[in-house]
């Protein structure tokens, strides 16, 4: 899914050839005050994303994967832009856009775009979905070949929604319909970075492989780069060309995406791994290899010392505990951070006595606990991979496009819509 160029006119990652460092992140921090008292004293900070380092190369997909907490949604806020970080640096084709303002921003809002989570809370319900994905444009001033318009009704065709439903309001569509609409509106500025956070894991699994599909072809078709978020391995694995992995605030694990299903190095990623099993037969059945771990993620308000995963990894040492490991390339393509690395020479031989904890943190589970779990990762690979095609559009694609929910959630989550509709067009606007 890398390469591609351009296609029915839109012309993309111009500045960066593909393979070239599109964007590149150095040090990213973003602690978020906690603040307490009549004079709202700071007493903490919840450290939700603390010091990331990676690139984006043009025309890939980078996987980014982590436990709900973890700081993926922040990161992806921080990289576009929508989130001030609190220290280190993004820069974007070469240029350093940490800390541009509103006008210094302004052009590079077309370049770099969102698709948000959930469908049902990202659409203002008051707009009609010709308004929705007309925005960028009206928020650029940008008046494309033909008009607002008719431009929004080639993109409703190219994400596959009837263009004649222009005038319809998002209650009007499903949920992989809306989902539809927020990618509409992403590409409608032809951007060169897509950051997708979990886009499909509010919709159902066989939805979620005809959005993943989508964006895909998107890719094929208009050369993009995209970030795509997830809480498991189970989407990213199918459209990823690298992955990384997010524990607390951190990247544990950056590989190219074979190598990581392959032969992961990071604990973490291995009881990811193995949590969520993979529709591999050459894994079915490993029974020992199948890690369950225990106990929550830590706090970001105060994370463990040493290396953040030593609460609840099987293999945590004294230096675990006492020295942060640091992100190392201990194969090409492959960096880790960690002491005692799997399939690979350890770090710290000399460091060989577990911590008591770390023989209470993972548990071998039998496969049955997981069928469930591999039916829906199976379901989405034989999607993704396109062994069911029979055009059927079952988010609703289909021609009459007719809701198949029908109805706005609750006041709630119209009022989170609301919300969440003028912060995106706050933060797009700045
Ligand atoms: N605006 C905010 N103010 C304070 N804390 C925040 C804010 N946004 C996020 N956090 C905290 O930062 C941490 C990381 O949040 P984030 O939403 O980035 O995680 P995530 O990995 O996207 O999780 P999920 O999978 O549940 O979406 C969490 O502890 C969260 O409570
Ligand atoms: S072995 Fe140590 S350094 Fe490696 S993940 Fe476990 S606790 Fe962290
Ligand atoms: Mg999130």
């Amino acid at each position: 899914m890398t390469v591609p160029a351009q296609s029915g006119g839109a012309t993309l990652t111009e500045g960066a050839a593909p393979g070239e460092t599109l964007l590149k992140v150095t040090g990213l921090q973003k602690h978020f005050p906690i603040r307490k008292g009549l004079l709202k004293r700071q007493v903490g900070a919840v450290r939700a994303v603390d010091g990331l380092d990676f690139e984006v190369r043009a025309g890939e997909t980078l996987g980014v994967v982590g436990e709900s907490g973890c700081g993926k949604s922040t990161m992806g806020r921080l990289i576009t832009r929508l989130l001030e970080p609190t220290a280190g640096t993004v820069e974007f084709e070469g240029k350093d856009i940490t800390h541009l303002g509103v006008g210094g921003m302004r052009p590079l809002r077309r370049d770099v775009q969102m698709i948000f989570q959930d469908p049902y809370s990202s659409l203002n319900p008051r707009h009609t979905i010709g308004t929705i994905i007309g925005a960028p444009f009206r928020l650029q001033g940008v008046t494309p070949e033909g008009g607002v318009k008719k431009e929004v009704q080639r993109l409703l065709s190219v994400v596959g929604l009837n263009p004649e439903h222009y005038n319809r309001y998002p209650h009007e569509f499903s949920g992989g319909q809306r989902q539809r609409v927020g990618i509409a509106r992403a590409l409608a500025l032809n951007p060169k970075l897509v950051v997708a956070d979990e886009p499909v894991s509010a919709l159902d699994v066989s939805i979620q492989a005809q959005v993943v599909n989508l964006l895909d072809d998107l890719q094929q078709e208009l050369g993009l780069t995209y970030v795509i978020i997830a809480h498991d391995l189970s989407v990213v694995r199918h459209v990823s060309d690298r992955i990384a992995v997010m524990y607390l605030g951190k990247i544990v694990e950056l590989a190219d995406r074979d190598q990581l299903y392959t032969s992961p190095m990071h604990p973490y990623t291995k009881a990811l791994l193995s949590a969520v099993p993979i529709p591999d037969p050459a894994r079915r059945g490993a029974k020992s290899e199948r890690i369950l771990l225990k106990g929550d993620v830590p706090s970001p308000i105060s994370p463990p010392s040493g290396c953040r995963f030593h609460t609840r990894c099987w293999k945590a040492t004294e230096i675990c505990r006492t020295a942060e490991p640091p992100l190392l390339e201990l194969r090409p393509g492959q960096r880790v951070a960690c002491h005692h690395p799997e399939n690979f020479a350890d770090q710290a031989p000399q460091d060989t006595v577990l911590l008591t904890a770390a023989k209470e943190a993972a548990e071998l589970v039998a496969d049955e606990v997981l069928a469930e779990s591999a039916e829906t990762s199976a379901a989405v690979a034989a999607e993704v991979h396109g062994t069911v095609q029979d055009g059927t559009a079952q988010d609703g694609t289909a021609q009459d496009g007719t809701a198949q929910d029908g109805t706005v959630q609750d006041a709630a989550a119209q009022d989170a819509a609301a919300t969440d509709a003028k912060g995106t067009a706050a933060a797009d606007d700045k």
